[in-house]
């Protein structure tokens, strides 16, 4: 099956998770709260990549996991990065009125109601991780190590951490290590986690697990290099505001032809880490190609 075909199941597959999480939170949640969920639902189906989640259903398929699984933590996956593109588009951060062309959750609900449905969405997300136990299918203790990594990769450790020091740092402080310091942490940290999860899950070896935290590492990097190049090839894709600062991006710091460069070792480094594998690594090769070429 070629890349189009299963990613797209795999899309589909999210896609339906996402809206049964939605509808058990309908069914057992009080009438009144159909306003928060709506506003849960408006940036979990705002038109992202599912990304993440594609990469904790690809690890498990490379582990012998049916992907199938493993859906509660790619669904966390993308909780949690649909709560941090909401928070990070808030007045109080990077102040942003669209997300994906289309009106930023604060402008759409106002920013009580956004802050609300971030918390919500972060809060969820341990929730369906830890319903992995009730699938008898992996231990408690590896559950429980899952959801360790997760706390990690999202919280102060991780993402929430990344996004203090970009959010502080001043313009002059810009340079490569601190630019790589800030990504690793930001969007690194939740891209290994979400190739990670399924190595947790299942009890991977500490030998094949550092592997794909090699090619996690470097696919977070590359990603957000290729979230530069396109950020710097269209102007009005993320476009910030009038009072907004320049980011400590690496455009800020290569040319283009650098920055390609970069993003061609990181993509190889990705893909030998996961080739002992063989063809049930094929899905997370492809994804690793997909970012070197990605125009979106
Ligand atoms: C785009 O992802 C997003 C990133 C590259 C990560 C940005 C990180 C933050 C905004 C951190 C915010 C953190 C807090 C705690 C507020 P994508 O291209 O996968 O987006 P998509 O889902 O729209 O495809
Ligand atoms: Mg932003």
């Amino acid at each position: 099956m070629n890349f189009k075909t299963y990613s797209s199941e795999w899309v589909a597959l999210v896609d339906a998770g996402i809206e049964q999480s939605l509808n058990h939170y309908r069914k057992t949640a009080s009438q009144r709260f159909a306003p928060l969920i709506e506003a849960m639902e408006y940036s979990l189906s705002g038109g992202g990549k599912r990304f993440r989640p594609m990469l904790t259903l690809a690890t498990a398929q490379c582990l012998g996991i049916d992907p199938q699984e493993v859906l509660p933590a790619a669904l966390a996956v993308e909780y949690i990065h649909t709560y941090s593109l909401i928070h990070d588009d808030l007045p109080a951060l990077d102040d942003d009125d669209t997300r994906r062309g289309k009106p930023s959750s604060h402008k759409k609900f106002g920013e009580a109601v956004a802050i609300l449905a971030g918390d919500a969405l972060l809060t969820e997300a341990f929730g369906l991780l830890g319903r992995l136990q009730e699938q008898k299918k992996f231990s408690p203790a590896h559950v429980l190590s899952a959801l360790d990594l997760l706390v990690s990769a999202a919280g102060v450790r991780g993402l929430v951490g990344g996004q203090f020091i970009d959010i502080t740092l001043e313009q002059t402080q810009f340079n490569l290590p601190e630019v790589e310091f800030i990504h690793i942490h930001k969007t690194g940290a939740m891209i290994v986690a979400s190739v990670l999860l399924p190595a947790r899950l299942s009890g991977l070896d500490e030998k094949n697990s550092l592997l794909l935290k090699r090619y996690g590492s470097a696919l977070g990097l590359a990603f957000q290099i290729s979230d530069d190049i396109l950020d710097a090839q269209s102007s009005g894709r993320y476009a910030r505001g009038p009072r907004k600062k320049a980011r400590p991006a690496y455009s800020e710091l290569m040319n283009r032809a650098e920055m390609q460069d970069l993003l061609d070792q990181l993509i190889q480094t990705a893909i030998e880490s996961v080739e002992p594998w063989g063809d049930k690594s094929q899905a997370l090769r492809d994804i690793a190609e997909f970012i070197r070429h990605r125009k979106y």
